[in-house]
């Protein structure tokens, strides 16, 4: 008898986790699953809710999904040194014959997990993939190849779903279909994931209902983005700079508030002030999420990730659907650092088509970045 092993951080545990173990189940014939949360010390836990809040909840999602299902807490138990290769061992001690169940992010992921030919030595690992993530037929051979062993791609394609963007919409207070009803239950009663209502109000009373509408569209954008191309920026971080990226835009009064003088009066003087105003009014103490507020309309010189997520994010949120809006974030899709160039060069163009001057920062972003079109503008 298979035992279906599934690991995560189910934060929370959404519909296409349970589609996902169904599947798995179902194609090995298993009779019982295995849920094993994962577990960090709580002072590298930057998670939203503890591992008991995580295992009831994984305990309401995936209730009959196989004729016996246990969320174990062996990770807990162990407390560090969490890693497949001496868990899996640990779990065919205790429930015999076993399959891995993994997301496909995690299999494109494989370079990066601590010792892979053991993890594959050890038992088959179930993969399933997720729409518009990779191609995991071809990073499968390529695993098998570099590490041996045996990896099954389910007959299954998860939707658009992802933990993260399940997270953001609760945290904007907003109606999530993608999590099981006993799931979203729960949460209800408990209060999770309202660590940030009170901002997200605040910034309701600031922001007419379309830009409300915009800075959703770019927190989920930019949630998505983060974990589609897998840059780990810190959850929290991405979530709190896209929410408050234009907090300035409806309430333009200087306030004395310390902005670039030549920015006063121009369409970009938001995002200084923005910045400013985050850390008034939201009590934003995080250098880094400052900043990328701070240069997220002009972009500047050698950005860090999380300027350029939230730079991209904003520039191809989902509520911008005019041309050539949908090709570029279909560039920014299928690759970062690309997208983020094309967004950059688009957006200069533009600005030089209307005549005028460019603000300075964007001038030394393009000769940074895009030296060959600077030059095509004599810069
Ligand atoms: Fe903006
Ligand atoms: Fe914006």
């Amino acid at each position: 008898m298979h035992t279906v092993i599934y690991g995560g951080a189910f934060d929370p545990p959404h519909s296409e986790h349970v589609k996902a173990l169904k599947c798995a189940v179902e194609t090995f014939g298993a009779k019982r699953a295995v849920i094993l949360p994962t577990y960090l010390p709580p002072h590298k836990s930057r998670g939203f809710l503890d591992f008991d809040t995580r295992a009831e909840l994984a305990r309401a999602a995936f209730d009959g999904v196989a004729d016996e299902v246990i969320v174990d807490d062996a990770e807990k138990v162990r407390g560090k040194d969490n890693f497949s290769y001496l868990l899996l061992p640990e779990m065919k001690k205790k429930y015999g014959d076993i399959v891995y169940l993994i997301g496909g992010d995690s299999l494109r992921d494989i370079g990066g997990w601590r010792h892979p030919e053991r993890v594959l030595a050890e038992c088959t690992v179930a993969v399933a993939p997720r729409k518009g993530c990779g191609d995991a037929e071809g990073e499968m051979r390529d695993a098998i190849e570099k590490y041996g062993g045996n990896i099954v791609v389910l007959d299954f394609m998860g939707g658009d779903v992802s933990s993260g963007r399940v997270k953001a919409s609760l945290l904007l207070g907003e109606k999530c279909e993608d999590i099981p009803p006993r799931v979203a239950e729960i949460i209800a009663r408990r209060g999770l994931y309202r660590d940030y209502a009170e901002d997200v109000e605040k910034l309701r009373g600031m922001e007419t209902e379309e830009l409300f509408a915009h800075t959703e569209a770019a927190v989920m954008r930019a949630v998505d983005l983060n974990s589609r191309h897998n840059l780990k920026q810190d959850f929290r971080r991405v979530f709190v700079a896209a929410l408050l990226h234009d907090n300035a835009k409806q309430r333009p009064s200087l306030d004395g508030l310390d902005v670039p003088k030549d920015s006063v009066g121009t369409p970009v003087l938001h995002q200084f002030l923005g910045a400013e105003k985050a850390r008034r009014d939201f009590g934003v103490t995080d250098g880094g999420v400052l900043d990328a507020i701070r240069y997220h309309t002009t972009a500047k010189p050698d950005m860090t990730v999380l300027e350029k997520l939230i730079y991209t994010a904003d520039s191809t949120s989902y509520d911008r659907d005019y041309a050539p809006i949908p090709e570029l974030r279909a560039e920014v899709d299928a690759d970062f650092e690309g997208g983020f160039l094309a967004v950059l060069g688009y957006t200069y163009r533009k600005l030089k088509a209307k005549g005028g001057a460019v603000y300075p920062l964007t001038e030394s972003a393009v000769k940074f970045y895009l030296p060959e079109l600077a030059a095509e503008y004599g810069e």
